[in-house]
């Protein structure tokens, strides 16, 4: 069909927080955060930038690198657990800071697993008679405004970023698309493992809300990477077993940047530690910002030709779940 990913962009924020400045906030150590999740620091938004000025910087990137206007794009999703508020939607606000005209602009809520639910869905909407030209399917989170700086379980994991990836169909349907295969699921029966409480319209915000911290993230960390390895290994077997390329075809396979013990479980029982990449050790778990963030460096880098697959894969709140094999 020629659908395919056109450029790439990131933004993360200037301030770093180390491990050793949570040292200062909770009981903590830079040994025990590095041996149990490999993180050593991540980057924190200021108080006035928002996920949509973030998500903006970002797609702008994506746009300069594709040599597309603002003006030409027809969708904007926007993956994001950390909304500029409950409405309108945070892609309209993009729509808005990066100049686009009026076009299709909604958020997805699918948490770490947003970008794969994006791109899934933006290929589906391109790909169908709707044909959508050219979509910028954009993660970004500001999780330090839902971090509960005085539990040190969760406050040393997360940090703020933004990705972008922009795609184009040029209408030539001798292009193969960048979606080679994918797969997307979830399971609601694990809701409580991983949630932020309030806000919504099961716990609306009240001072009783505030008081308890259910403005917060919550998260049965053992549970959660259980199942994290789980699914993700599954989805990737499924994928690989299925796809009519050669293992060895396959150039990176990038996972949810959440814990290198995840990321190295998951790399370890597909059998491709060699081709796994990771840089959760300088930007913590972003969420739905994480695999945009390492297309995007090793985009930029060079590290990514045309016709190398990759296999991206990720798992979040839901439990959601996904892995899609992209062709660059
Ligand atoms: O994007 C998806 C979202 N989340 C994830 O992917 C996270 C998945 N889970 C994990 O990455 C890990 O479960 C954690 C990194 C969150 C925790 O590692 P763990 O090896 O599962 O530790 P644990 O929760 O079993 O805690 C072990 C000990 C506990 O002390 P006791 O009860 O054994 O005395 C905790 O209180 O470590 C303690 N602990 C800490 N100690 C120092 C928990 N957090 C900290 C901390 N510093 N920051």
């Amino acid at each position: 069909m020629g659908i395919r990913i056109k450029g790439t962009g990131r933004y993360v924020p200037e301030k770093i927080l180390t491990n050793a400045d949570l040292e200062k906030m909770v009981d903590t150590s830079d040994e025990w955060i590095v041996t149990r999740t490999g993180i050593k620091e991540r980057h924190i938004a200021t108080a006035t930038e928002t996920t949509s000025d973030m998500a903006a910087a970002a797609a702008n990137a994506a746009l300069e690198m594709g040599g597309v206007d603002a003006k030409d794009i027809d969708l904007i999703i926007v993956s994001t657990t950390t909304p500029d508020m409950m409405f309108p939607n945070t892609a309209s606000i993009v729509q808005k800071k990066i100049g686009a005209a009026p076009c299709v602009c909604f958020d997805l809520a699918a948490a770490c697993s947003g970008l794969i639910y994006g791109l899934n869905t933006a290929y589906g909407m391109m790909a169908s008679p709707l044909k959508y030209k050219r979509a910028l399917v954009i993660g970004s989170e500001k999780l330090s405004c839902i971090t509960d700086w005085s539990d040190r379980s969760t406050c040393v994991l997360f940090g703020d970023a933004a990705a972008a990836v922009l795609l184009e169909n040029d209408g030539n349907p001798d292009t193969p698309d960048f979606y080679a295969d994918g797969l997307v699921s979830a399971d609601g029966n694990f809701g409580d493992i991983l949630l932020m409480p309030g806000g919504g319209s099961a716990n609306p915000a009240s001072h009783e809300t505030v008081d308890q911290h259910m403005h917060f993230i919550k998260m049965g960390g053992p549970k959660t990477f259980q199942l994290a390895v789980h699914s993700m290994v599954d989805a990737c077997r499924t994928l690989v077993e299925r796809a009519s390329i050669p293992r060895e075809k396959i150039r990176w396979v990038i996972p949810h940047q959440a814990n290198w013990r995840i990321i190295s479980a998951v790399a370890a029982r597909l059998d491709m530690p060699e081709k796994v990449y990771q840089n959760v050790q300088r930007y913590g778990n972003t969420s739905s910002a994480s695999i945009g963030l390492c297309l995007d460096e090793l985009n930029r880098s060079g590290q990514l030709e045309k016709d190398d697959y990759v296999l991206i894969v990720s798992f979040g709140a839901g439990l959601t779940w996904g892995a899609l094999l992209l062709r660059w």
